[in-house]
């Protein structure tokens, strides 16, 4: 089979679709889609069977910011008997390779949902005869031969599953590349679950440490009622929250924050002692990424998250790359080293987001 399987929020099938057929092209390897709208599902058809283990390969997932997860296609989907379902998995799997973990997968969708029960059930005998007749196994310390590999199985309902294979190394290691947060009660916002993701996501844990703790100074532009701001006191950093809104109270009675009632386009810190800046301004992408550019390129900051605002109805994928072209441009020409990646995350709406950190001055 020659299919690339990728998941994304329902809604954002063709920007998914336009970036992998775009960054598949910079690999030299072509395909052409198919895919229903809102089911959160893009198929990429590879005109070379042999490339399709390649690009899973070769093309990190961290740099596609539509998709939460892939997988290549192992056979059609397979049809399924009403008894002996697990036989006839295993049977459509044969011996040749080993997985190192199983993904019991359905659509991020209302269907999809009412069917995972269904799958929960179905992967504790199915992982047990997997393990069982070893298809599913550890790989060996100097095992040679290709990296260690998940194996999905992606139900459509009850009587149809498509199999399939990702690199550990290159996929999310959360189900479907969908993290399950639950919302701090104290919190005041359902948004801070989105910077709650987007450090999970984005800094490495051993990191944390180092770079989110407390000590560190941090600027939230946007900030009302603090939901963000949350996610930083909460790790004891010192927050100047900039928003003509109100801020809650809980944040303000804690001392580590001082709230600013300013346009966050004006806003600047009077030393340059700051670590962080966080974005969450409903404004015009292109402006935000200017501010947030402009806010590096001045030492204002050494790590920023950001979200870009998605332009509904617009060509939304060629949106994002124009505003992430924006802030390259800008580094380079001032000649800052750094590192940007962006992700339509789970918690994420009408926005993608954006981290960038500074590694130094070339
Ligand atoms: C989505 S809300 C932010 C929610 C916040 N991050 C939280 O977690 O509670 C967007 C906020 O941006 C603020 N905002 C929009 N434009 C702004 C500007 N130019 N300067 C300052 N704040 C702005 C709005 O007042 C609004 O409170």
């Amino acid at each position: 089979m020659n299919v690339i399987y990728l998941y994304c929020r329902p809604g954002f099938e063709n920007e998914c679709a336009a970036e992998i057929q775009e960054k598949a092209g910079w690999n030299d390897i072509y395909g052409f889609i198919k895919l229903k709208k809102n089911e959160g599902l893009v198929e990429f058809h590879v005109y070379e069977q042999s490339q399709v283990d390649v690009l899973i390969q070769k093309l990190p997932l961290t740099r596609l910011i539509f998709a939460r997860q892939w997988f290549a296609a192992l056979g059609e989907p397979l049809e399924l008997p009403e008894y002996n379902r697990v036989e006839a998995i295993a049977e459509q799997l044969g011996d040749d390779f080993r997985y190192e973990d199983l993904r019991v997968e359905t659509l991020d969708t209302n269907d999809g949902k009412a069917l995972s029960k269904f799958s929960r059930k179905l992967s504790v005998p199915l992982r047990q005869h997997l393990r069982k007749s070893g298809i599913l196994a550890e790989k060996e310390q100097g095992e040679q031969g290709r990296g260690a590999t998940n194996l999905h199985a992606l139900f459509f309902s009850g009587q149809l599953v498509q199999l399939g294979y990702s690199y550990v190394a290159n996929s999310s290691n959360l189900p479907m590349g969908i993290p399950r947060l639950k919302f701090p009660s104290k919190a005041p916002s359902r948004s801070t679950l989105k910077l709650d993701e987007a450090f999970l996501y984005f800094i490495p844990r051993e990191e944390w440490d180092t770079r989110l703790t407390s000590g560190l100074n941090a600027v939230d532009l946007g900030s009302a009622p603090g939901g963000w701001t949350y996610q930083l006191v909460r790790r004891g950093m010192m927050v100047k929250a900039v928003d003509n809104g109100p801020m809650a109270d809980s944040l303000m009675d804690t001392g580590q924050v001082k709230h600013y009632q300013q346009d966050g386009f004006k806003f600047r810190p009077s030393k340059k002692n700051n670590y962080w800046l966080v974005c969450d301004m409903i404004e015009n992408s292109t402006r935000v990424a200017r501010l947030m550019a402009s806010w590096i390129v001045d030492g204002d900051c050494k790590e920023a998250m950001f979200n870009l605002k998605l332009q509904p109805g617009k060509a939304r994928y060629q949106q994002v790359m124009k505003n992430l072209q924006q802030i390259k441009d800008t580094m380079s020409e001032h000649d800052i080293w750094y590192e940007m990646y962006a992700k339509h995350l789970y918690y994420d709406r009408e926005e993608v987001t954006v981290h960038v950190r500074v590694l130094g001055n070339k």
